[in-house]
């Protein structure tokens, strides 16, 4: 067993935004034998390794450095199962929609609400996606991790992970510390169905859906979906560019007596989360066009490359944004993209 190493490599079919970045050595690893020798040979013990999933969340503003590790490590099987659950094991390097649709397939539910996702399981706990009133700590049980330093596989609970509003401790303290191999879903053979979030309702009764179902409710995301958010195969994209923000009550209260139909979900008595669509298209951006980049005309948290962007551009933009946004509302906000 080898692992094939490609020298400068674009990663131009490897990036949701189609930037033409160039990596200086690239390999694609599918399964974790072949995680475990890369990380040992002795060429890149000393670079930099990027780990790319689907590429769905990053914005390249310049080369990376060493070595770009594709991460297409597969697999699917049962754990174990008992009356009420089924518990899942699928590879970090499977396609997260695909794999949506197979537990669907199967009769198992909890993670309808997220059809459609770009990505690949192992990106999603990192930073815990979510869609349409749902995230995936709600159904996930453990993930296997590969330790870059010492190849060796670590589990992590859930509550290791510490799970937050698209955060993990991938995100924060275990930040480049590990590759995830594989992640383990808890899924429902009895169903409970989560439709109180935004158009699914009225998306369900367009459909002429009568009787509830796990494939209903991911067709009426999946419709939702596509009427709002950009292909990524037609329009280079990575979904939301921003987090939405949580501000303190005082402030939202404030900006309300202004702005009596600024949409917002309170999170406790101190904290208001508030869409940072609703603060970009208030501020003027939504549609905006600059050569080859924009703001998404439907959906104004969605920045786009309309083809032979530069990631710097991008990378103006949103700040240029987030400038105008704090001017206005006095609201800082964070990107949900990850720069290199
Ligand atoms: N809104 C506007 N203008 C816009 C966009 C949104 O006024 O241009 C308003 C909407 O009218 C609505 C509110 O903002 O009142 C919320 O909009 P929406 O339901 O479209 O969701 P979102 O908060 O903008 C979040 C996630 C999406 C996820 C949707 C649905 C974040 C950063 N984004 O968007 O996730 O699909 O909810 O659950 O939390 C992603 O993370 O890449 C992503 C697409």
């Amino acid at each position: 067993m080898s692992v094939l190493i490609e020298k400068n490599k674009s990663l131009q079919a490897y990036n949701t935004f189609g930037i033409d970045a160039i990596a200086p050595f690239f390999c694609r690893v599918e399964t974790v034998e072949e995680l475990q020798e890369v990380l040992q040979m002795e060429q890149f013990r000393q670079l930099p390794i990027l780990i790319l999933g689907g590429g769905s969340n990053i914005l390249f503003t310049r080369d990376p450095e060493g070595l770009v590790l594709l991460n297409r490590i597969a697999g699917e099987s049962v754990e174990k199962e008992d009356e009420d659950h089924v518990w899942v094991k699928v590879g970090g390097g499977q396609n997260w929609h695909d794999f949506v649709l197979y537990t669907i397939a199967q009769g198992w539910g909890g993670l309808e609400n997220l059809s459609l996702i770009p990505g690949t399981v192992g990106a999603a706990p990192m930073q815990n996606i979510g869609a349409y009133g749902v995230e995936i700590k709600d159904t996930f049980s453990h993930l296997e991790a590969v330790e870059r330093e010492s190849g060796q596989l670590r589990v992590f609970t859930n509550s290791e992970c510490e799970f937050g509003y698209r955060s993990s401790i991938f995100k924060t303290q275990a930040r480049d510390k590990y590759i995830i191999a594989s992640v383990t879903f808890r899924l429902h053979k009895k169903h409970t169905y989560n439709t109180s979030y935004g158009d699914i309702q009225k998306t369900l009764l367009e459909l002429g859906i009568e009787e509830l179902s796990l494939k209903a409710v991911s067709d009426a995301v999946i419709r939702i979906r596509q009427s709002k958010l950009p292909d990524p195969k037609k329009i280079g994209n990575a979904g939301s560019f921003f987090k939405n923000p949580v501000i303190n009550t005082q402030l939202f209260k404030k900006l309300q007596e202004q702005y009596p139909n600024m949409p917002n979900y309170p999170q406790n008595d101190d904290w208001v989360k508030v869409p940072a669509g609703w603060l970009i298209e208030q501020s003027g951006w939504k549609g905006h066009k600059r050569a080859q980049i924009g703001v998404h005309e439907k959906q104004a948290l969605v920045l786009v490359n309309y083809g032979g962007a530069r990631g710097a551009d991008l990378k103006q933009l949103a700040a240029d944004i987030q400038a105008s946004v704090e001017e206005k509302f006095g609201i800082q906000l964070e990107t949900e993209v990850n720069f290199i």
